[in-house]
């Protein structure tokens, strides 16, 4: 696991040694295993292990693995010291968002550390004390004997720790401001984008590289494109992960995701020799053909060697053959058909013809991903006579404000009067939530009632929807899986329960079909749980030998924030600009999620100008190279379970 610069670092494009693994998990548990290692290696020789840690959604998976290998095979942190990178400040260390509570939460609380080991960056202390404070942190470092282990996350501007882009490699610990990016970044942990705070406590780059050994964990494709430049870039204080190049013992332990970006995966015919599935042929002259601004039928062999890929030239013969062969895969991707085209035979289709019409599920994390993740598709299945069902796969209650869920209540209230209905119990619930609202603090969550009523809206916003696509009331579920209501950010995992209501819905509904969103990488997702949710489901009526499962096609579309890398879709469905319309009034419906949402991001488009933009976006990558030009297409990869 711990690579040194080697040969194989000189004849590649990285100036940094990286670990791939499958996914985050088996990630996050190679690292666990060294930092037990050194714990380990360091107790037989009697000496105390000096740890630096981060905060974020990155390690948490790392948190979890040794709290494990505490429990389950008795690792010891007697001898441990920690020290954390960083703190909001100010901040009150039992605020929902502080770096204290989650050290706590998510590590210290459940293993033997010593209290009196632990040091974490103070966002309490009085403004005029914090350069002391600071002075003293790296003091104490220096008194521990210096950091054994750091352990670091990047940000998506490349930042280490808080030390944003253009701050300097003799950087210490000290008060700093944060991006606007940071706190748009972090704002999905705050109810609102002005409560995250703009200062942060952060030991500084050199305090950081100080360190013996440095890892830094990666995971998620939002994260690939500043690996990519913090490993293979020059060193370069805008991107200040870029300067642990100049680190003795530094490595990245990355996911495949992460890992997207490098040029061994983005473009490896410029990294060695290769292996040219169909799959590879067609990424690379997709890429070649929008990097060059051509299309496809217009590259010519000299576009070829000029893209690094004269070898693809050598083994599939001539610039046209290979042109003709990516053109008509990109072009039997286009359907308008998702649900196949019946009494066709056409054996390049995305989707079979039979059975028709088919039973689909549509898999909506959220109250609203379907529209606004498929909002054409859907449409189209219904109208294409297919018997179309939406499952929705958690209630979606935190993303609601307390604006709308007391002006609701009023409403109810209101309602009850006008017709003469008592409304005494409802004025009561109206006059609770009121009060209690009036004085939450920003690590509150709200009570079951006001939960409910939130996930009340937006249960009648997603019907809306479906009643506007077509839908009659038997073809939506509410699912309102456990493992969501936790009233906070921070959701459980997977629980058993997830999967039996799961299982159950799919063995009622025995669907041909299933759209699922896609987000295989997101590190703090629901999107992510709600698909693993459905993969076990399945995987385990698979295993039940139950008759249909073989029959079912899975399709993924991605959630709001992304879209499929053009060179991977395998289903492409045009909307006309009027099947535009009709979905952007119903991703309207979800009043609710219009402007001022909680929880929303690091984007501030709503999220209709987000479907649209993507949506037109594939389009145009299409209308690139050379296909017909439509309004706007909505985007799928089929899954082999
Ligand atoms: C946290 C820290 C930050 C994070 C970085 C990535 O202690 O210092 O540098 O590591 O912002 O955050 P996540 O992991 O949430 O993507």
């Amino acid at each position: 696991m711990q690579l040194q610069k080697t040969q194989d670092m000189v004849d590649s494009f990285e100036k940094i040694p990286v670990s791939i693994h499958a996914g985050l998990k088996q990630g996050a548990a190679a690292v666990a295993q060294e930092i037990a290692s050194l714990i380990r290696s360091k107790q037989a020789k009697n000496e105390n292990c000096v740890l630096g840690l981060a905060t974020g959604s990155t390690p948490k998976s790392l948190y979890a693995e040794l709290v494990r290998l505490h429990k389950q095979e008795g690792l010891s942190f007697k001898n441990v010291i920690t020290f954390n990178l960083d703190e909001y400040y100010p901040i009150e260390p039992d605020a929902l968002q502080s770096y204290n509570r989650f050290m706590h939460v998510n590590l210290f609380d459940h293993i033997d550390i010593d209290p009196k080991n632990i040091h974490i960056p103070n966002g309490e202390i009085p403004k005029e004390k914090i350069k002391a404070h600071c002075i003293q942190y790296e003091e104490l470092i220096d008194q521990a004997g210096g950091i054994d282990l750091q352990i670091l996350g990047i940000g998506n501007n490349g930042h280490i720790g808080f030390n944003e882009p253009g701050s300097s490699i003799f950087s210490k610990t000290r008060l700093v401001t944060l991006d606007n990016s940071t706190r748009i970044a972090n704002s999905y942990e705050f109810a609102t984008f002005s409560q995250v705070p703009r200062l942060a406590i952060t030991m500084g780059i050199s305090t950081i590289m100080k360190a013996r050994r440095i890892i830094l964990m990666a995971w998620g494709p939002a994260k690939a494109p500043v690996v990519q430049k913090a490993v293979e870039g020059h060193v370069d204080e805008q991107i200040p992960a870029s300067l642990l190049q100049q680190h003795n013992d530094v490595s990245f332990v990355l996911d495949e995701t992460s890992a997207a970006e490098l040029t061994r995966y983005k473009y490896p015919w410029l990294t060695g020799e290769m292996d040219w599935t169909p799959a590879l042929v067609r990424k690379a002259v997709v890429n070649m053909a929008l990097k060059a601004n051509k299309p496809i039928l217009s590259l010519t062999n000299n576009d070829y060697r000029d893209h690094g890929l004269s070898e693809l030239l050598v083994e599939e013969g001539d610039a046209y053959e290979i042109n003709l062969k990516v053109y008509y895969m990109m072009r039997d991707t286009i359907t308008g058909w998702p649900g196949g085209k019946p009494n066709a035979n056409l054996p390049n289709h995305p989707e079979r013809s039979e059975p028709y019409p088919k039973r689909c599920v549509i898999f909506s994390p959220h109250p609203d991903d379907d529209i606004i993740s498929m909002g054409g598709t859907f449409q189209r299945l219904h109208d294409q006579g297919h018997d179309v069902h939406v499952a929705y796969q958690t209630s979606g209650n935190i993303a609601v404000t307390d604006e709308f869920v007391t002006r609701f209540m009023d409403f109810a209230v209101g309602f009850e009067e006008m017709f003469g209905i008592d409304s005494s119990k409802s004025n009561e619930i109206l006059s609770q939530a009121r009060a209690y609202l009036k004085n939450k603090k920003s690590n509150e969550i709200d009570t079951a009632d006001i939960r409910a009523i939130k996930g009340l809206i937006r249960r009648c916003e997603a019907k809306a929807t479906c009643r506007y696509v077509g839908l009659s009331d038997n073809n939506y579920h509410f699912q309102n899986l456990p493992f969501y209501e936790t009233g906070t950010i921070e959701k459980k995992p997977m629980g058993e329960e997830d999967v039996l209501v799961t299982m159950e819905l799919l063995r009622k509904l025995q669907p041909q079909q299933i759209y699922c969103a896609g987000d295989l990488a997101d590190p703090h997702g629901t999107h992510k749980v709600c698909l693993e949710i459905v993969f076990e489901a399945m995987r385990r009526l698979k295993e039940a030998n139950e008759p249909w499962v073989k029959d079912c096609w899975m399709w993924l579309y991605k959630g709001a924030w992304q879209e499929w890398d053009i060179a991977e879709i395998e289903m492409a469905v045009p909307m006309s600009p009027d099947q535009v319309m009709k979905k952007r009034h119903g991703i309207f419906i979800h009043q609710s999620q219009k402007d001022m949402v909680p929880f929303q991001g690091s984007d501030s488009r709503e999220f209709w100008q987000r479907a649209e933009d993507r949506n037109s976006n594939t389009a145009n990558l299409y209308a690139q190279l050379g296909l017909t030009k439509y309004a706007a297409m909505e985007a799928f990869v089929r899954w082999h379970y």
